[in-house]
């Protein structure tokens, strides 16, 4: 990898399998971006112990996210891919970072606000200093592109605050400005196909299509997606659940076929029976190419644990590098 290349930094939370949300905000880019960018990806494991998984669960959605990154493409030859726990530099700059980061801002964040409400009885600091961890990650290897979803945005405004204001106190220059990146114009939202929201793991199994569903768990699965009653007026706007399934097609099927639909909608001939199956269809072929990798690599633990070690080794060189000059910056030089 040459110096020179833009650096690159996003990682998932090991908190399931992954799903189509996770796929078109982020992975999808990844893969894009691992041969044009100096590219660190990760499974950010310490960012999911907030919610206290039990150690079981824990290894086992590492696993299962590491084999469905390798499934959907990404080259452990063309980027650093890691797990987040093998480095202990990153916990050693968020520690340093959340001297300089403040309980105003942290409470501002939307989704501590929102996290505070669903788990009122587990409102832990480390929760509260999710965007500190997550600024860490970023700038403790200088990228400046950071692939992730719309949802992602604040937590990067963060990172360039938390970046920004380092430097600033420490008179250095040590890291540049991270920015939340997609190779469209705009960040992806994947809808949810319970109507409204984005498709999140947190949502329940009947919310997301994982990358892993077979056939029959998808046509389930999209075949109960909520709708309404459908158009009484030509050319009406779409309810928001009805958009979901439109923005879903957009996603996985032919142009031609998304078109189909759009006009039946507007003249009012739309059937949702036939909508969702060509869609159900549609997302069978797309994703059955990376289900059937995930099966054959997550039996493989020994391709497993050399891709994990590594990418460990190429992430740390990064790491320790920064963070060599980082405690030089806070007055930690040796005699
Ligand atoms: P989840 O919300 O299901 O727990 P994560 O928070 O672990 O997923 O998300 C990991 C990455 O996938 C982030 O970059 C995030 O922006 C992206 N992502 C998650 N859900 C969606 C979605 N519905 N649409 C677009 N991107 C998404
Ligand atoms: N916060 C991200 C999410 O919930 C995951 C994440 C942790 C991340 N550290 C990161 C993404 C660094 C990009 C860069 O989806």
């Amino acid at each position: 990898m040459k110096a020179s290349k833009e650096i690159v930094v996003s990682g998932i939370r090991p908190t399931g399998n992954l799903h189509l949300g996770n796929y078109m905000g982020a992975v999808k880019n990844f893969i894009k971006m691992q041969y044009d960018y100096q590219c660190y990806f990760f499974i950010a494991d310490y960012h999911s112990l907030t919610t206290h998984p039990n150690p079981k669960d824990l290894h086992e959605n590492i696993k299962t996210v590491l084999a469905e990154y390798l499934a959907c493409g990404l080259d452990p030859d063309a980027c650093a891919l890691y797990i987040q726990s093998d480095l202990t530099q990153i916990p050693e700059l968020y520690m340093l970072l959340n001297m300089h980061a403040y309980l105003g801002e942290l409470e501002r964040v939307a989704s501590f606000k929102d996290k505070a409400r669903t788990q009122p009885n587990n409102i832990n600091a480390g929760l509260l200093t999710y965007p500190v961890l997550m600024a860490a990650d970023i700038i403790i290897h200088k990228a400046v592109k950071v692939p992730v979803g719309k949802d992602q945005e604040q937590h990067l405004e963060m990172a360039r605050n938390f970046a920004n204001r380092f430097n600033r106190i420490y008179s250095c220059d040590i890291f540049p400005e991270p920015h939340a990146f997609n190779y469209g114009t705009e960040l992806i939202k994947i809808p949810g196909l319970q109507g409204g929201g984005k498709m999140s793991k947190s949502d329940g199994d009947n919310n997301v299509i994982n990358l892993s569903d077979s056939p029959d768990v998808i046509r389930k699965k999209i075949s109960r997606a909520v709708t309404d009653t459908g158009p009484t007026e030509a050319n009406s706007t779409p309810t928001s659940s009805v958009q979901n399934l439109f923005d879903l097609m957009q996603a996985v099927s032919a142009s031609d076929a998304l078109n189909h639909y759009k006009i039946a909608y507007a003249n009012c001939s739309i059937r949702y029976g036939d909508m969702k199956k060509q869609l159900a269809e549609d997302m069978i072929t797309f994703l059955q190419p990376i289900r059937e990798k995930i099966e054959a690599i997550k039996k493989d633990d020994a391709l497993l644990s050399k891709v994990a070690k590594i990418g460990a080794e190429k992430a740390l060189e990064s790491t320790s590098k920064t963070m060599k000059e980082v405690r030089e910056a806070v007055g930690f030089k040796s005699f």
